[in-house]
């Protein structure tokens, strides 16, 4: 079981180096993006080069609210009350903002006028994500008179802007990417099932151990089991949840 969740999270980690790199990358044009899970934190650090000397430097949000003002040699005010209590900007020009909401979602735009007057902004976009809920299994058994049995497993979550992966005995299962899964069992055979359900700030995973059901039903042929009520007894389920902040 550690072995699995190691290589599920070793799997995310993966996962998070691609999209650092692909936001690391994006720096060329004057847009970066940022993803926060709620109650969290993040750093947005401007890549635009802010000079020794600057007259003031501006943060809004959305391209209208007055988040922050730092004048040189001043100390920064923050003049928005629904942001004052969230932010902490630091002295290499990186701001931190806490206790993240989904509605801080949107553009985070820093405004440098130097000490010509002369204005340069960068926008950094903030996506904030609820992690990802444990999700519920459930499955149906349709089994054939031939020795085959069909299942259909189903993994349910409350949660929207949620992708699907599943694995049949640790191997990825190529090109299900929906919340259920069709397949096809010999009689008596053994298999685990597992759906992982991520979001880019979280992943949870069922499982679904499926073992001798099969065969009990085979007198009820070609009739859809509904099998829910069993559910508790045969499905061993356990997520993870990982907090990623500062990986920008
Ligand atoms: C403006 O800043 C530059 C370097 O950032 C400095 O060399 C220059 O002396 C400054 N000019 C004024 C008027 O402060
Ligand atoms: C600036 O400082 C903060 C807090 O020490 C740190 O988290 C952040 O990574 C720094 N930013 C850069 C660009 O080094
Ligand atoms: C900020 O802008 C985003 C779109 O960029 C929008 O979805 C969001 O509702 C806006 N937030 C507020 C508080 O206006
Ligand atoms: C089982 O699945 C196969 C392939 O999808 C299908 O042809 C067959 O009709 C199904 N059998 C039952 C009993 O649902
Ligand atoms: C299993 O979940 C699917 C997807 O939410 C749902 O359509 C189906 O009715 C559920 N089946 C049972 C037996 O609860």
């Amino acid at each position: 079981m550690l072995g699995k969740m190691a290589a599920a999270v070793a799997t995310f980690a993966c996962l998070v180096m691609l999209s650092s790199l692909q936001a690391y990358e994006a720096t060329a044009v004057p847009h970066s993006q940022v993803n926060g899970i709620v109650r969290g934190t993040v750093y947005l650090n401007p890549k635009l080069s802010v000079p020794q000397q600057y007259k003031q430097i501006i943060w809004r949000f959305n391209n209208s609210l007055k988040i922050l003002t730092k004048k040189w040699n001043q100390p920064v005010s923050y003049p928005s009350g629904s942001f004052q209590n969230k932010l902490h900007y630091h002295e290499n020009h990186t701001l931190e903002i806490n206790q993240l909401q989904k509605q801080d979602s949107g553009i985070f735009q820093i405004q440098v006028e130097d000490n010509l007057s002369k204005k340069t902004n960068e926008d950094i976009q903030l996506d904030v994500y609820e992690p990802v809920p444990k999700p519920r299994m459930n499955f149906t058994i349709r089994a054939n008179k031939d020795g085959w049995c069909n299942v259909t497993l189903a993994c349910i979550v409350d949660a929207t802007q949620v992708t699907y992966h599943w694995r049949k005995n640790e191997k990825d299962l190529v090109g299900e990417n929906s919340n259920t899964l069709d397949d096809q069992l010999k009689l008596e055979s053994d298999a685990s099932y597992k759906c992982i359900i991520s979001n880019p700030v979280s992943e949870e995973t069922g499982f679904i151990h499926y073992g001798s059901l099969c065969k009990k039903d085979e007198k009820n042929s070609a009739v859809p089991v509904s099998l829910a009520r069993k559910t508790a007894d045969s499905i061993l389920a356990f997520g993870f949840l990982l907090l990623v902040h500062n990986w920008v």
